[in-house]
């Protein structure tokens, strides 16, 4: 069989923005991938990527990037600065961050962030995510049919990310503002009046950082926010880069997060032998998040432009084109995982691809991890009886992003 494929009888974009598959997207994606890895959508030439192999090769590779300047259709294109000035203009202000940079800058912008993204240094905010889990589940305690993304889910990293910025709480209603303005940058279920919003939380959020980097005075050594300011102050990072890549915390580390704990649970609760045998073993905690990140990611799509032209399965992908990796096939292909529809908590190794690969494999993944143990942990542990007390509600309105509008939850039976 072809390991690539060309064909113009699929209409890739009308078929994965439908109902239907927004709402359970791996049915088509597993039959897509049976026709083979690699597809190109003629009608738009990006290459969509479904097989396991295939991404890796393309995500490790240093002839693909993310700098989405170099696609060749795509917003940089001179003619979108007078055909859609706000898009121009949105992805412009959004530029100078790490995860849309190619090296030099790339590595430049990552080498400022890495030391506090270490496991060991993440481990020296465990007391700090606890403190914040307890509070809320303290705020639990008094009722019992609860709608858990809005009441733990999304507070929690929103929470842990303020703190890791040292921006004050009284700063979250405007930080959970900005990021679901900011979440919806690229994705092409976006509407116009959602990138006006977006722009004008970009700018909010600036200044705010602006004026929160101008006053900042250390309370303690070593802490990310350090880095970052003596980064600005010896010219290591300009102000723009600095801005933008504290800003992108928020972004990319908010939503993903909530996703995790939010299709985490859904998927324990919908498996009462997986939920069982954790209650039962809480250290599977640590093989069970990869799981969940695996069967249910909340990133549906990871993307790379070629800055060469880059040979694969004795096909060229030429330089400029986009190339989609499709993560909810890619981690259920049945070349890399045994029964790849299957939640096994237990699974070990688990090489889903849901945190990226490569250069720009996600940094915030060892916090990410930790605050969803510690929140699972916790859950299961004040309230082993939960279950699911209605139809959860799927977001419809991205196709890069799977989470949950709500998740309804009883936690516990009287
Ligand atoms: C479950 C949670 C998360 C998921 C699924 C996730 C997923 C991803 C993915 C797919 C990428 C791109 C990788 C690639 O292109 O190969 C990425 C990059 C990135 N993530 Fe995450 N992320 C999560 C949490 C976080 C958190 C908590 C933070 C920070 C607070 C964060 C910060 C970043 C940054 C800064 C990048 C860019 C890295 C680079 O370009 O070098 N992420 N993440």
């Amino acid at each position: 069989m072809s390991r690539f494929l060309e064909r113009e009888d699929i209409d890739w974009w009308s078929l994965i923005a439908n109902k239907n598959y927004l709402e359970n997207p791996y049915p088509q994606l597993k039959e897509l991938q049976k026709l083979g890895p690699i597809h190109l959508d003629k009608k738009t030439g990006i290459y969509f990527v479904l097989g396991h192999h295939e991404f890796g090769l393309i995500a490790r590779s240093s002839k693909m990037g993310r700098d989405t300047r170099l696609w060749r259709d795509g917003w940089f294109n001179p003619d979108n600065k007078v055909s859609d000035p706000t898009s121009y203009e949105l992805f412009s202000e959004f530029q100078s961050q790490m995860i849309m940079m190619n090296e030099p800058d790339h590595g430049r912008m990552r080498s400022v962030y890495q030391q506090a993204f270490k496991p060991s240094a993440v481990a020296s905010i465990r007391p700090m995510i606890e403190r914040e889990t307890d509070l809320l589940l303290e705020q639990l305690a008094a009722t019992n049919d609860i709608d858990l993304i809005d009441n733990f889910a999304a507070p929690l990293p929103l929470r842990v990310l303020r703190n890791l910025l040292e921006i004050p709480a009284d700063m979250d209603q405007d930080m959970q503002r900005w990021s679901a303005s900011l979440i919806k940058i690229g994705d092409v279920m976006m509407m116009q009046e959602q990138k006006v919003e977006a722009l004008l939380a970009l700018r909010e959020f600036k200044y705010y950082l602006r004026d929160h980097i101008k006053y900042y005075r250390a309370s303690h050594q070593n802490t990310l926010m350090n880095s970052v300011i003596s980064a600005f102050e010896n010219g290591f990072m300009n102000e723009q880069e600095t801005l933008t890549n504290l800003m992108s915390m928020l972004v990319a580390g908010h939503e993903t997060t909530v996703t995790l704990i939010g299709n985490g649970m859904l998927a324990l609760l919908r498996h009462s032998d997986q939920r069982n045998l954790l209650i039962s073993d809480p250290i599977l905690i640590e093989t069970a998040i990869d799981e969940f990140l695996r069967y249910e990611p909340g990133g549906n799509m990871i993307l790379r432009i070629a800055i060469e032209d880059f040979e694969l399965n004795g096909i060229t992908i030429p330089t400029g084109s986009m190339v989609i990796g499709m993560v909810g096939a890619i981690n259920r292909d049945p070349l890399r995982f045994n029964q790849a529809d299957i939640l096994d908590i237990q699974r070990k190794p688990n090489p889903h691809f849901t945190y990226g690969a490569g250069i720009h494999i996600c940094i915030g993944a060892p916090l990410a991890h930790l605050e969803s143990e510690i929140a699972f942990n916790k859950i299961l542990k004040q309230f082993p009886q939960i279950e699911l007390s209605g139809e959860p509600i799927w977001r419809l309105d991205r196709l890069n992003a799977r989470g949950l509008k709500t998740l309804p939850v009883r936690l516990r039976i009287n």
